[in-house]
């Protein structure tokens, strides 16, 4: 058996660089609901915004997560980010519990993990020229000379086709239209070189004319980077169009976990199907019509008993009254969060 030299990793560090880059296990966030600013708060009047979510997020992947307005997405991209903390269980980030970062061990991954949000007008500061919104990230991390700084912002907007980058250096954000600031956002998530990407409804604001060139670009430098990336999106077809995993979130939950053409070709769980059928998923590329409830949604307050799906479900059984269904496996890597697939 070869000895480990000096260059060999320890087996954690190892099993760490070889394991996915993301990973949550059991995730919860729940949301104290206030009633006023003297009422006393009745023990569990709680919102689940994410209710108790594993997956992970292999090196190099992609992995779309859809699912109607409220069930939790934006929370998880915030959780995963450090942005906010879980009430319960761990998010790992390359193998490392993120509870436990601080000081410059929390700078390292708040360069290595960026932040696309949906609104390229919020992203960005009003006040702040083109130059100076793209050269903060470098500044906040201490990168580089004013000069590096000013080579490097060229060449971001050179790599999101806003050419000739000369001609952006002094704009303001006003001055772009919104397909144009949101390349800006990209660049500048991409300014401090992040190795994973989280792209909250990165094209839900755009003309429909431009989300194309937005995504292809995302799609073509993600791919060139070797980013590991996570698109939030109500749009199956641009989850199909960019992710080889698909996950699909119903009320903080997750209702269906599969690769991309598995999940929306032969959706198993009830929730996927009705949400196909609100919004079949035509050519990639094509633009879909938004996924729509075909009810109001039940609100995610108090103990949760049984499956979160069944007051909508068609083919609600007993056990899903009172018993959550766990994740089974209904296919290859495919796994589905419902009774019907269960041993009841
Ligand atoms: N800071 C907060 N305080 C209290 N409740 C919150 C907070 N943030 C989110 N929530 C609640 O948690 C639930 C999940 O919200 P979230 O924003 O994650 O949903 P979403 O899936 O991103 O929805 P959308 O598609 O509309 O963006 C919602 O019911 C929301 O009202
Ligand atoms: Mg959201």
């Amino acid at each position: 058996m070869a000895r480990p030299g000096p260059m060999t990793r320890a087996p954690a560090e190892a099993a760490a660089a070889n394991g996915p880059l993301v990973a949550a296990e059991a995730v919860q966030k729940y949301f104290p609901l206030r009633r006023g600013l003297f009422a006393r708060r009745a023990p569990g009047e709680y919102l689940r915004g994410v209710d108790g979510v594993s997956f992970a997020i292999p090196r190099g992947s992609s992995l779309g997560i859809a699912g109607e307005s409220g069930c939790g997405k934006t929370t998880l991209a915030r959780l995963l980010l450090r942005l906010i903390t879980p009430t319960a269980g761990r998010i790992l980030f390359e193998g490392v519990d993120l509870s436990t970062l601080d000081g410059p061990a929390l700078l390292a991954f708040r360069r290595r993990a960026q932040l696309m949000v949906q609104n390229p007008y919020e992203a960005i500061n009003p006040r702040f020229t083109m130059e100076q919104a793209l050269a903060e990230p470098l500044v906040i991390h201490g990168i580089g000379t004013r000069e590096d700084r000013l080579d490097r912002v060229i060449a971001a907007l050179a790599q999101v086709n806003l050419r000739p980058a000369d001609a952006f250096l002094d704009k303001y954000p006003h001055q772009l239209s919104g397909g144009q600031l949101q390349r800006v956002g990209l660049a500048r998530a991409l300014m401090v070189d992040p190795i994973f990407l989280a792209a909250d409804e990165p094209v839900s604001m755009l003309d429909v004319s431009v989300r194309a060139g937005v995504l292809n670009l995302m799609k073509a430098i993600a791919r060139a980077r070797h980013l590991t990336t996570m698109y939030i999106s109500h749009d199956l077809s641009l989850v199909r169009y960019v992710c080889e995993t698909t996950m699909i979130m119903y009320l903080g939950t997750v209702a269906e976990l599969g690769p991309t053409e598995a999940v929306l070709a032969s959706p198993k769980h009830p929730y996927t199907q009705l949400l196909l059928a609100a919004a079949p998923v035509p050519d990639p590329g094509r633009p879909l019509p938004e996924i729509t409830a075909p009810e109001q949604v039940p609100t995610p307050i108090g103990p949760g008993i049984g499956c979160p799906f069944q007051d909508r479900c068609p083919q609600v059984m007993p056990v899903c009254r009172t018993v959550p269904p766990p994740l089974v496996f209904v296919g290859p890597k495919h796994e589905a969060a419902c009774h019907l697939y269960g041993p009841h």
